[in-house]
């Protein structure tokens, strides 16, 4: 199976007569596999038309970044997260320049800034041109800033010059685009995942819960099943799309969700628990809307079921990864968290940082085994899972 099979490209198309090669290079990613969506400049369309590529790329071509109806089926932004790849082929001097200023004038130039993933540029140019310093400090900026570079390849010009500035071919430049993917880690591995919070009901119209999102579990299913798993999300109430190629079950509350997991645990050979599940619910749930009469009112908890520990406790356990979210002490808490829940890995995340943990786009975590501690900076929750499920991979893989 190739490497680019379910991922997601963003193909970036600028102003340039080898532009005409970005129709074929369409059909080589999809035969691979990938899912493709086609971001044409205004210039592009002179060389080649969207209806081309939004037939071979099975997607509607977007060409605009003030277009509403373009915005509300897929914001910029939105096409900027999606991507595994934003490769820009061809990418002409002029663009080039432009990514180089950072600028956010188009929309092709506003997903590069906005895209967190991997990038990749595949110049085209007359040879003077390439050749030219403006252009090589350009390019070297960009790969600076961690974009990768596809050719250019040397040889006949439209132009009639010979040299260094051709685009690569289409084959190549699939390889190319191949090639930026990590190995099929998980290949044949069952990971599950939980997500979300739960909510436990107080009564017919209200409930306990607390601020997860998801996101984070999420992206993990999605790394993981990028990595060739098969992966099972259990996923508490959220509203976010299930990740393509994973297999979502909803529940409710801590106890659907015990249930959800331990129907699916002994024959999973990873486990990750990311939900952020209730530690209380209510001893009972009222059958009916709890009238306000008093200014005060009592509620009973009762501890919840801890599920990971129920998972590590089976006879035949995965590979058990937890979270811990924690305000303070979170090393410290964490650690213990590991030793009583008997895990293999426990992530740190220090919940109380503004504009990480929680409902937020971001994080920064610690990966804590028994006798290490890997600390992962501050990044986007997709580019975080990435890192997250191929240093767990190599663990699983190292036990096993
Ligand atoms: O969903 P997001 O908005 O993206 O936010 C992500 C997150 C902050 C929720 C996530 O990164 C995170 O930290 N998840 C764990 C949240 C949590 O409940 O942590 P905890 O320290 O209370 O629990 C420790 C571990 O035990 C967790 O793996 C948890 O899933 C598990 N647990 C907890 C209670 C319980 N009854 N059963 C459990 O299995």
């Amino acid at each position: 199976m190739s490497r680019l099979n379910n991922r997601h490209i963003v193909l970036g198309i600028t102003g340039g007569i080898a532009a005409y090669k970005a129709a074929e290079l369409v059909r080589r990613l999809k035969e691979r596999g990938a899912h493709v969506h086609v971001v044409m400049t205004e210039a592009a369309q002179e060389f080649i038309r969207p209806l081309t590529l939004q037939a071979l790329s099975g997607n509607p071509v977007h060409t605009s970044l003030l277009d509403p109806e373009a915005e509300a089926a897929m914001g910029h932004i939105e096409l900027a997260r999606w991507a595994d790849l934003l490769l820009i082929a061809p990418a002409s001097a002029d663009f080039i320049a432009k990514l180089a200023g950072g600028h956010a004038d188009n929309l092709l130039s506003t997903l590069w800034l906005a895209c967190q993933s991997r990038k990749a540029i595949a110049p085209a140019m007359n040879q003077a041109m390439w050749a030219d310093a403006a252009t090589q400090r350009n390019m070297a900026l960009l790969a600076q800033g961690g974009a990768q570079v596809f050719g250019p390849a040397a040889g006949d010009q439209a132009c009639g010059d010979v040299g260094l500035g051709r685009m690569l071919e289409a084959v190549q430049l699939a390889d190319a685009a191949e090639g930026q993917f990590q190995s099929r880690l998980l290949d044949g591995v069952s990971v599950l995942i939980t997500a979300g919070p739960t909510r436990e009901a107080i009564d017919p119209v209200r409930y306990i819960s607390n601020h997860s999102s998801g996101k984070m579990g999420y992206a993990l299913a999605r790394a993981a099943a990028n990595a060739g798993a098969s992966v099972t999300l259990v996923s508490g109430p959220v509203s976010l799309p299930t990740p393509e190629s994973v297999d979502r079950v909803d529940v409710t509350s801590a106890q659907d969700m015990l249930e959800a997991v331990m129907s699916r645990a002994q024959g999973s050979d990873i486990f990750i628990g990311c939900a952020a599940v209730a530690d209380y619910r209510p001893v009972a749930v009222a059958e009916q809307k709890i009238k306000k009469n008093d200014d005060t009112m009592q509620l009973q908890l009762v501890k919840n079921p801890d599920i990971i520990s129920a998972v590590t406790a089976l006879a035949q356990r995965p590979f058990a990864v937890g979270f811990a979210a924690e305000t303070e002490q979170v090393l410290e808490h964490a650690r213990g968290k590991l030793e009583r829940k008997l895990l293999d890995v426990i992530i740190a995340n220090n919940v109380a940082v503004q504009g990480i943990g929680f409902n937020s786009d971001n994080n920064e975590v610690v990966l804590v085994t028994a006798n290490d501690q890997q600390p992962l900076p501050l990044m986007g929750k997709q580019q975080l899972a990435d890192a997250l499920i191929e240093r767990l991979a190599a663990m699983y893989r190292g036990r096993a």
